[in-house]
């Protein structure tokens, strides 16, 4: 059976990388349809839209993306593409599986554990005005209906995943009311889930706890800003963002990309780590119920790094992009 699958390049490492993937993903002999639609600021300044309508279809027909990291301007410039595809196709939950790999040399060897992102509304809608000159304020929205459906994956997630604790992040000691309602609903969520254990951290005592001892955690929830730089961090944890893979879930779309971003400082050059999108392209196949292949994917790309030859520079090897994508192939 042939897998129609919306290719989204993305920009700066995005072509790199989903190429390095692409190919990979190939060579497990499944029968992958590729639906390639670009997006970025060439597709802005020629469709007028930030979103071009053609990838928008291509997205709810397939129902499944694979797609490289695009670049939001800092301070001016267009809006996130990233923000507005996730709008579009009501992309509610992020989720960020972070996991030691042998032969990745990090402070632990074995972090296991998931961040649950809400990826709907907080500081991330970028609803900002200026009140006066010098005075800016920024809006950080929080709904019942969003904290209940993002709890609700996340506890989902956890008992499908034979996980045994959730600990949902906050900061209601200072956002009493916005935290606080998050904070209620995690309770309510907790309550029909008993044979879960649930806890409560609050995000900066979280922070300095995953970086002392990373295994204390298991499945993590929390609204979207916090989930963008918990999740950051617990990359580092694992050998940096080029090891970090994401999936983005509606009810009915999935949008599998890499935790990094666009890496403008590296792109063009051929040194990307792909890991990152690759590792996101199996939970893709996984999410197509072809958990063997993924498996098989994930195996040749542990042997290369355990072999430790032919490693990208970020992970302190000398591989370019292509030698390392030959490598996990000569092992696939
Ligand atoms: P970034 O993740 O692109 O890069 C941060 C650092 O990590 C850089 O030093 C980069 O070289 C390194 N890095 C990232 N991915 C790597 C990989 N695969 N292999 C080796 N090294 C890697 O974050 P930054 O610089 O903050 O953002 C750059 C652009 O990307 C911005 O425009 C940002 O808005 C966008 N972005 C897009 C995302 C998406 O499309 N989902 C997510 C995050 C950022
Ligand atoms: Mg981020």
């Amino acid at each position: 059976m042939a897998y129609r699958i919306t290719l989204i390049p993305g920009d700066g490492i995005g072509p790199e990388v989903t190429a390095a993937a692409r190919r990979v993903l190939e060579a497990t002999g499944l029968d992958l349809e590729w639906e390639v639609r670009h997006a970025g600021a060439d597709r802005i300044a020629e469709t007028g839209r930030i979103l071009p309508e053609d990838l928008i279809e291509s997205c709810l027909d397939t129902g499944v993306v694979l797609k490289g990291p695009l670049t939001t301007p800092i301070g001016g410039g267009h809006g996130s593409i990233n923000v507005a595809l996730r709008r579009a196709l009501d992309l509610f939950a992020n989720y960020r599986p972070v996991r030691s790999l042998p032969g990745v040399k990090t402070r632990f060897e074995d972090v296991d554990l998931i961040v649950v992102r809400e990826n709907s509304e907080g500081l991330y809608s970028g609803l900002e005005h200026e009140v006066v000159p010098g005075v800016i304020e920024s809006q950080r929205v929080i709904t019942r209906r969003a904290s209940e459906r993002i709890l609700g994956f996340a506890f989902e997630q956890a008992r499908r995943r034979g996980r045994k604790k959730v600990t949902a992040v906050h900061k209601a000691n200072i956002l009493k009311l916005s935290d606080g309602l998050f904070l209620d609903v995690a309770r309510e969520t907790a309550k029909r889930y008993p044979d879960i254990e649930y806890e409560e951290s609050i995000v900066d005592a979280t922070a300095m706890k995953l970086v002392l001892d990373p295994t204390r955690f298991d499945v993590l929830v929390m609204e979207n800003l916090f989930g963008d730089i918990v999740s950051d961090l617990t990359a580092g944890l694992v050998g940096g963002l080029g090891m970090a893979p994401s999936a983005n879930f509606s009810d009915d779309c999935a949008v599998f990309e890499a935790v990094h971003g666009s890496a403008p400082d590296i792109a063009g050059k051929g040194v990307a780590n792909p890991t990152a999108v690759l590792f996101s392209g199996c939970l893709m196949l996984r999410h197509l119920g072809e958990a063997e292949a993924a498996d098989r994917v994930r195996d040749a790309v542990r042997d290369v790094l355990l072999e430790g030859r032919h490693v990208t520079r970020d992970l302190g090897g000398e591989a370019s992009t292509g030698e390392y994508v030959e490598a996990i192939l000569r092992r696939l």
